[in-house]
């Protein structure tokens, strides 16, 4: 009876195995049939791949006063948002955190700082060198 039984539980049980990874398959398909037909990528978003994503790739060398002057100033130069403002003890309070978290924050976004700031066709050097432009001018 004892063998019986078992030979009932792993019959069962290859059944359940093989029910589940047809599941699996099942899932598969669905998700390639009810995928997006196209999807939106940002001029310069990393995750657009291939071309679009060119300008960070090839690592556009703008100086940080540039980037600065044209990019971030719009919000840095008056701390709108609550932006930390250019020439201030703002940069002091920021620069501690290190340029590593920084360039992380700058990059993701934080809070209403948008990610990139909002420059699309800057590469990672270049938001450095802004970001490094404005952590100098801290008073
Ligand atoms: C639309 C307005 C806006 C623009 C444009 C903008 N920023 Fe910001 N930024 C903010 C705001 C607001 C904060 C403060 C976020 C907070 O701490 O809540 C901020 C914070 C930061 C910080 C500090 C992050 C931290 O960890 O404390 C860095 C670095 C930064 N911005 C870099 C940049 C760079 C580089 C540019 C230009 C390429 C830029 N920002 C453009 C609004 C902006």
């Amino acid at each position: 009876m004892k063998k019986i039984t078992s030979v009932l539980f792993a019959l069962g049980l290859s059944v359940f195995l093989g029910t589940s990874a047809q599941a699996a398959n099942d899932d598969a398909a669905v998700i390639e049939r009810i995928k997006p037909v196209g999807s939106v990528c940002i001029e310069g978003d990393s995750s657009c791949g291939g071309a679009a994503a060119a300008p960070a790739a090839t690592g556009g060398s703008r100086s940080g006063e540039e980037v600065y002057n044209t990019k971030c100033a719009a919000c840095h130069a008056t701390g709108a948002a609550g932006a930390p403002k250019y020439a201030t003890s703002d940069w002091a309070e920021r620069g501690a955190k290190g340029l590593g978290t920084l360039m992380e924050n700058a990059i993701n976004g934080l809070n209403a700082m948008p990610p990139r700031g909002l420059c699309a066709d800057c590469s990672d050097k270049e938001i450095r060198n802004a970001i490094k432009h404005m952590v100098n001018s801290a008073k």
